[in-house]
């Protein structure tokens, strides 16, 4: 039987540090706002001239050299953003040309929060079907690009940070070792304006304007109250359903890796699931919400860290823009 297997993890954060502080000084904002209600200290912007892409490429080479892969070791790309380094082609293109992969297939997946979970699922059913055996899944964003530093931007710009992370997807054929067990994909379009960036887009015409920059469309939109009521009903639920597949119980989980989107929805939802603090990773604190890259970044900290081991089993979960919701179940 064909089954896949995360091989090796990879990630990277731009060296430039960004305090709340520093951002208190730009907007009406304070330290003690932001980490009371998000529990992010700091977060990382890049340079200018750095891309999403530029992020990937590193936190690939990291995910390759784990898994003891070459560059030309990978049959497939699928690279999961919402801050594309152009409206298109996407990232997975340029990150492919990075490599040097000519002829090498790309995918970008447009998911947003969930968009690590929903490429991850993609890539195992590709091996399972037996069309690769190799494929690097990628989770980039560079979010400093898009954020409005001023006041009328403060209730996103303080939530979002650069980085990238990646794994390698191989073949394996033990049932009970390393595998990818399950995905679980969700979505309710009800709520696709709840949590956006409207502009540029083809749903207005021109796409681009300078109206739209008057009028705050090119930024993230927001309503920060929807998405908490239905991001804490929507993880635990998600979590369930994987556990609930497999006849297993949260106690039996050895990690849970939700994504970043705010410490006060992880604490609800470790309280919800009756988990310990130290079973549920978090690196907000450090990096804020990193979107697509937020899962992939804490799973290599974790696997550099020893905190995740080969033989574990793990719990992925994310909820985000569309609203989307996923969990991928795994033994590490
Ligand atoms: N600094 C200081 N004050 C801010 C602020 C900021 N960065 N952003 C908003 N405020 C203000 C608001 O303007 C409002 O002021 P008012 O009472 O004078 O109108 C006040 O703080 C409360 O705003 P509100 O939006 O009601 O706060 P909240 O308690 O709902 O917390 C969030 C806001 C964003 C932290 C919270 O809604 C949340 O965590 N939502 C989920 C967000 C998330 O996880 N997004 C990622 C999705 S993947």
């Amino acid at each position: 039987m064909r089954l896949s297997r995360i091989a090796g993890t990879g990630h990277f954060v731009p060296a430039r540090v960004v305090t709340n502080h520093d951002l208190a000084a730009v907007m009406d904002t304070s330290d003690e706002w932001i980490l009371e209600r998000t529990g992010i200290r700091e977060r990382r912007f890049t340079e200018d001239g750095v891309t999403g892409t530029d992020l990937a490429v590193e936190a690939s080479r990291q995910a390759l050299s784990e898994a003891g892969w070459e560059a030309g070791d990978v049959q497939f790309i699928i690279f999961a953003t919402l801050s594309p380094d152009m409206y298109f082609p996407g990232n997975g293109v340029l990150l492919q040309r990075e490599l040097g992969l000519p002829g090498v297939g790309a995918m970008d997946v447009r998911n947003q929060c969930t968009g690590f979970v929903y490429s991850l699922s993609a890539a195992d059913a590709y091996i399972r079907m037996g069309m690769y055996d190799r494929i690097l899944v990628v989770g980039a964003e560079r979010h400093s690009a898009g954020l409005r530093m001023d006041d009328r931007g403060r209730d996103t710009a303080v939530l979002f940070g650069d980085g990238a992370g990646a794994v390698c997807v191989d073949v394996t054929t033990d049932p009970e070792g390393s595998r990818l067990i399950s995905h679980h994909l969700h979505a309710d379009g009800r709520f696709a304006e709840e949590l956006c960036i409207k502009s540029p887009g083809a749903g207005r015409k021109p796409w681009l304007s300078a109206d739209m920059v008057d009028d705050g469309s090119s930024h993230p939109f927001m309503n920060g109250r929807e998405v908490f009521r239905n991001a804490v009903t929507r993880f635990p639920e998600v979590i369930m359903e994987a556990l609930d597949g497999q006849g297993l119980t949260p106690d039996q989980v050895d990690v849970v890796i939700p994504h970043q989107a705010n410490q006060r929805i992880t604490d609800a939802v470790t309280k919800r699931l009756g988990l310990p603090r130290e079973k549920v990773l978090s690196n907000i604190e450090r990096f804020g919400n990193t979107t697509a890259a937020s899962i992939p970044i804490v799973l290599s900290e974790a696997v550099k860290a020893d905190t995740v081991q080969r033989g574990d089993l793990v719990c992925l979960a994310a909820f985000g823009s569309g609203f989307t919701w996923a969990a991928t179940l795994m033994r590490y």
